[in-house]
């Protein structure tokens, strides 16, 4: 293991600028073609990389004490750039997108409900989702598990953000929006041009269809809880309840561009963190050995985990780490400078695009031995096995740092143990026959249309009926297979 890179910077900063005939046209391609590949060749040329964007110039940090510095310095590197340009069209200025000056506002305001007492009392819902999930599934089924584990996320958060406002209908289709948003995303992020998403193509189209339904959605949550004028204990209560006081604190508009940002932020990111996990465990069958003796150890013949179990599931906790390493859904993210600075080895101008990459960091070798293994290990006694050890300038950063540090990190990684063991308890998920098709990036990375066959594991009986007064199962997709397993390439997904 080397650590040499994040805790001793070089002397001097390196920059550079990547290699290409054409920059302005060949980066472009290569960041939607081979985007992975792109990134991690981009160290070879310095700290700090000058590539291009159609026309512009921007600069890709390579090194990871120089993302944190830059992630540290939100005055000077403040949200912005092409993909902060796309998502502000789609969630206005919420906490994810809005700039520096209104953000402390901002996080005051929502970070109570993502504390860890309270995302301790939403352990048993997480683990009913998942067991509502999964209750219904039959040995040998085809399961379209991309979707699966939207439809338990975009649960979950749903819950948080409106209580039980979102019924499993609503539910699955904000959870099929959100889908189509996110493949839309990426390619307005990379290919800046509006008026190529001007043409009616049906991607497009869909593209927009989706964004206006996931508003009205929302809208109409909204409207139903101001007319039964109640106080609930969720995210919708507070930022109404800051709304409508006698000294109103937020706009009807923020109400909304908050709710959408956290769906779509909130949702996404962790179904895709499952999907990977999934497909990665059945890569890696000794891995998944580990994790079942651990979860039927820990379940000690009960179906799903408690809130004390969390701290006993240590392997589970792993996998989900090591998932999050190896395919961060977050993989790539821009700022721009508000001002002239030195930063890197170069002088960048007020306004330059910067573009930092938990992926990129992940992939280092110099931070993680082996860093292509998948090794839920390397996590064990907090990462001394081939993890980065951690500190200040820890290489790994699935949910960034400094003060824009993800809102939901300790809800995500909850979430995703909780969902793994109610899952392993009782299914095993393998791959039909077949190639394994690499990933493609969107604006968010992990496998889209993964399906897997259900196992049921040895000793594992069928469950009984549903029990009365149980929830009703959602529609998901737990019978409807989506058509296209995961597409050949490695190129960006986009609708
Ligand atoms: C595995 C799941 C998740 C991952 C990998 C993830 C990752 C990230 C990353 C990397 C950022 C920083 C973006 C940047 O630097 O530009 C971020 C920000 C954010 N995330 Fe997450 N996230 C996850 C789940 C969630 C959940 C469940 C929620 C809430 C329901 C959430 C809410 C947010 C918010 C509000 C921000 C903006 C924070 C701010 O600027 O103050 N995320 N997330």
């Amino acid at each position: 293991m080397n650590h040499c890179t994040a805790e001793h910077p070089p002397t001097a900063w390196k920059s550079g600028t990547a290699p290409g005939i054409l920059p302005s046209v060949t980066h472009g391609i290569s960041l939607i073609r081979r985007p992975l590949h792109f990134l991690n060749s981009l160290p070879a040329h310095g700290d700090l990389v000058e590539i291009r964007l159609g026309p512009r110039r921007a600069w890709v940090v390579c090194h990871p004490r120089l993302v944190h510095e830059m992630l540290r310095d939100t005055r000077t590197f403040d949200k912005g750039g092409p993909l902060y340009t796309r998502l502000r069209a789609l969630m206005g200025d919420g906490v994810v997108t809005c700039p520096h000056e209104d953000h402390r506002r901002q996080r005051r305001l929502l970070q109570p409900a993502f504390r860890p007492a309270r995302v301790a009392r939403l352990t048993e819902p997480m683990a009913e989702e998942a067991e509502d999930l999964c209750r219904d599934w039959r040995d040998g089924q085809e399961v379209d598990v991309s979707a699966a584990m939207m439809t338990v996320t975009t649960g979950v958060v749903g819950r948080v953000l409106f209580s039980d406002a979102l019924d499993p209908g609503r539910a699955a289709e904000v959870r099929d929006c959100l889908t189509t948003v996110v493949r839309g995303l990426f390619v307005r992020t990379v290919v800046p041009v509006d008026a190529f998403f001007r043409l009616p193509t049906p991607g497009h189209r869909r593209y927009t269809r989706a964004v206006a339904r996931l508003r009205a959605i929302v809208d109409e949550v909204v409207t139903r809880r101001r007319l039964a004028g109640e106080a609930r204990d969720d995210v919708l209560g507070t930022l109404l309840a800051a709304a409508d006081g006698p000294e109103p604190e937020v706009t009807g508009r923020e109400v909304q561009d908050q709710l959408v940002s956290l769906l779509l932020t909130g949702a996404e990111s962790a179904a895709l963190c499952l999907s990977s996990a999934f497909g990665l465990l059945d890569l890696h069958p000794e891995a998944e050995q580990r994790l079942h003796e651990e979860v039927d150890a820990v379940l000690a013949g009960r179906t799903r985990p408690a809130l004390d179990d969390l701290p006993r599931l240590v392997y589970t906790r792993s996998v989900v780490d090591e998932s999050l390493r190896l395919a961060p859904p977050g993989w790539l993210f821009t700022r721009l400078t508000t001002r002239e600075v030195e930063f890197g080895g170069r002088l960048l101008p007020a306004g330059a695009t910067v573009l930092y990459s938990p992926y990129l960091l992940h992939h280092s070798p110099g931070s993680f031995a082996d860093p292509e293994r998948f090794l839920p290990e390397r996590w064990r006694g907090g990462g001394e096995a081939g993890g980065d050890g951690g500190g200040p300038y820890s290489a790994m950063i699935p949910f960034a740092a400094g003060t824009r540090k993800c809102l939901g990190d300790t809800f995500a990684l909850a979430q995703a143990t909780v969902t793994l063991a109610t899952i392993a308890r009782r299914w095993r998920l393998r791959r039909p026959p077949g190639p394994v098709a690499p990933v493609r990036p969107a604006v968010t990375l992990g496998p889209r249309s993964l399906v897997m066959r259900c196992e049921r594991r040895a000793g594992q009986s069928a469950p009984a009926a549903t029990p009365t007064g149980a929830r009703t199962a959602r529609p998901g997709p737990s019978s409807a297979v989506s058509e296209s397993r995961e597409a050949g390439a490695t190129g960006v997904d986009d609708a």
